[in-house]
């Protein structure tokens, strides 16, 4: 293999920079040529195309967002598009692409691979919403994220003895929710893994009012809903005053921390290695702590699940 390329697609995450970094950095130095695609899926089809050298990446392991940006493409969706990227790519002698992205990303990916084009993924997400991997480049970023703010909301919530709510991104998965939750002491976290009522939110605000704490800070993965219609339906059964915050955008952006930046490197790299052995179709994933080449139709079959035990701690250390 001669010549590979690098995308990144979907959502941006804090570490992609790093990521694409390692990919060129390693694959230069197993003697490769290789080309950055910008804009995900839709640069592909668009030859939008640049090649990268080692000062191409220099000066940016501590980025957030991605120098090469990322997009969502509908026409990559078809088989038309699938068909017209596998032309460019071998016009332009690209006999081997990182896709570092999402779920979706990877979907892309695969399809490509089914048409002949040598695909290794690298899963970077905000999300952690990925089977085959304990971590996805960027999570951490975003779960340190939430800590700070909600270590900032929690200052109010003691000084003015109110109960806020903190929507939280995540999709359709709560990891962000439940790592960020654990880790900020807050009350209660609600996520889309586990069913919640309002009487039972309701019922543990009032206990620990009972006791004499005035404050509570409550957790909301976006996959269970708004946290203002939370808030709503609290408010409606006993008339409490809350305070709600959305995070947004501020959770995908930002420097990774050193554990996204080490884990992106070591991603980006094993990535090439793939390549160079002449795989096809996988995901590199990390599972306790060591790299493993997942099967990419695996990868995007199965649904991630969070690990649960955090919750039942979370909830017991909240009582
Ligand atoms: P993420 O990778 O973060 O999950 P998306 O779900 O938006 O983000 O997917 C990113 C891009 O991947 C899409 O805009 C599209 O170009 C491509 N893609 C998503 N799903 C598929 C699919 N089923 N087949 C082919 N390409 C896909
Ligand atoms: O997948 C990353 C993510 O930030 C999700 O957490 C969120 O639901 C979604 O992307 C937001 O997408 P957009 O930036 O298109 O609004």
């Amino acid at each position: 293999m001669q010549t590979i390329g690098v995308l990144t697609s979907g959502g941006d995450a804090p570490g992609m920079n790093a990521a694409i970094r390692a990919v060129v950095r390693t694959g230069i130095y197993r003697g490769m040529k290789v080309v950055g695609i910008r804009k995900g899926y839709s640069g592909l089809l668009a030859g939008d195309f640049v090649e990268m050298d080692l000062g191409s990446v220099a000066d940016i392991i501590h980025r957030g967002g991605t120098i090469l940006q990322t997009a969502r493409c509908e026409a990559f969706k078809s088989e038309e598009g699938q068909k017209q990227a596998v032309e460019i790519l071998r016009s332009r002698a690209i006999e081997g692409l990182v896709v570092i992205g999402g779920d979706g990303s990877f979907r892309g990916a695969l399809a490509l691979a089914k048409r002949g084009v040598a695909t290794v993924g690298v899963p970077g997400t905000i999300d952690n919403d990925i089977a085959g991997t304990d971590s996805t480049i960027g999570f951490d970023t975003a779960v340190n994220t939430v800590i700070e703010a909600v270590d900032k909301i929690r200052d109010t919530a003691t000084s003015h003895e109110r109960t806020f709510l903190v929507e939280v991104m995540g999709r359709r998965a709560g990891d962000i929710a439940l790592t960020a939750g654990l880790a900020c002491g807050a009350e209660t976290i609600l996520i889309p893994e586990e069913e919640y009522s309002i009487d039972d939110i309701v019922e543990r605000l009032q206990r620990s009012f009972n006791r004499g704490k005035r404050h509570s800070i409550l957790v909301v993965a976006e996959g269970v809903g708004s946290a203002m219609e939370v808030a709503g339906k609290i408010r409606e059964r006993t008339g409490w005053e809350m305070r709600v915050t959305v995070l947004g955008h501020i959770q995908r952006g930002g420097s990774p921390t050193a554990a996204d930046r080490v884990l992106a490197s070591r991603m980006g790299a094993m990535a090439v290695e793939l390549l160079l052995q002449g795989q096809t179709a996988k995901m590199v994933g990390i599972q306790n702590n060591v790299l493993a080449a997942v099967d990419m139709e695996e990868a995007v079959g199965q649904s991630h699940r969070p690990d649960l035990s955090l919750f039942d701690l979370a909830r017991i250390l909240a009582i």
